[in-house]
């Protein structure tokens, strides 16, 4: 998933032009775009979209932001949507990986009253969100079979810790939050799932979600989520592999193929060794899928 477009559940028109927008997934949101009166009528809109969505054919995935473990709304929220086939639910406020087995636990119950396979569900957990998830970060690796992807958030996080800003002038992060975002791209790997680099306001600011884009690829993210149908194509183009990157990922494997036992290999006079080559695969794999 290069691009994951939230939608408010009660946004009407807005999930429509999500469902079409080119992202790779729609994360229906019941959450913080949510106000508090409007949330129990905001989980029927979401259970009856995503119930008639996930019956079309061709359709990005489809997730629902629940509201976090700790608010007393989660059960209310999987009660409700998981009879409608989410691919996902996105886990906001996240505290490692015991959050996940507790959500795990939640949503099994759920699959057999509606009758879903065990495990259909997936979770996508926000990892960051608050002080005591950055602790946790290291926890996931391991906690459920239905975890699918981390991701991060700073406005939470800059909420609890009290601060003033989460951005410098130039729009970039501030260290708090560059720490969790290091925190969520390592918890991700040790987990072995994708890390989802975290959503950028500011969404009439092309070239700022470009460059934001353009390093968390950099650093190992593999997509993005997006509050604005407009930010969708940015996201998908830098995270869709380049042919240079698709050919450079090519003949370091057919370098490896060419040369069986390498330890290490020189093209171009490079060195690549055998992380290169699990890198290279891994690029391989996912410009075969994207
Ligand atoms: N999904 C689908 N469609 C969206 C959209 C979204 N996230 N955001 C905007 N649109 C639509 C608008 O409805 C509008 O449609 P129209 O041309 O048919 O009227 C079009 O895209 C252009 O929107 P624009 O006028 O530029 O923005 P806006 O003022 O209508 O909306 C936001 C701005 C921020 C309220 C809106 O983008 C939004 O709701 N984003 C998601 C918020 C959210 O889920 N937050 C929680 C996660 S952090
Ligand atoms: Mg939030």
């Amino acid at each position: 998933m290069r691009s994951l477009l939230f939608v408010p559940a009660d946004g009407g028109k807005k999930l429509d032009k999500a469902m079409a927008s080119g992202a790779d997934a729609v994360i229906v949101d019941l959450e913080d775009s949510i106000a508090p009166e409007r949330k129990a009528a905001a989980r029927e809109l979401a259970a009856a979209f995503v119930k008639e969505a996930a019956t079309r054919s061709s359709r990005p995935r489809l997730l629902v932001r629940i509201n976090g473990l700790q608010t007393g709304l989660a059960d209310a929220d999987l009660d409700a949507v998981v009879p409608a086939r989410p691919d996902a639910i996105m886990l906001p406020k996240a505290e490692g990986g015991a959050a996940v087995i507790h959500a795990d636990a939640k949503l099994a119950a759920r699959e057999a009253i509606a009758g879903l396979a065990d495990g259909h569900v997936k979770i996508v957990a926000i990892a960051t969100e608050t002080a005591a998830a950055l602790f946790l970060a290291g926890t996931y690796r391991g906690a459920s079979a239905r975890l699918a992807g981390l991701t991060w958030g700073a406005e939470d996080l800059s909420v609890e810790l009290g601060a003033e800003a989460n951005r410098d002038a130039d729009g970039r992060f501030l260290d708090p939050y560059r720490l969790a975002r290091v925190l969520c791209l390592a918890g991700a790997s040790s987990a072995e799932v994708p890390a989802i680099d975290t959503v950028f306001v500011d969404f009439r600011n092309d070239a700022g979600l470009r460059r934001e884009c353009e390093e968390a690829r950099r650093d190992g993210f593999l997509g993005k989520m997006a509050i604005h149908p407009a930010q969708v194509a940015v996201i998908n183009e830098v995270f869709t592999p380049r042919p240079e990157a698709i050919a450079r990922a090519q003949a370091i494997v057919d370098a490896f193929a060419a040369t069986p036992g390498a330890g290490a290999v020189g093209i171009g006079g490079v060195m690549y060794d055998r992380p290169h080559l699990t890198r290279a695969m891994a690029l391989l794999a996912r410009a075969g899928r994207e």
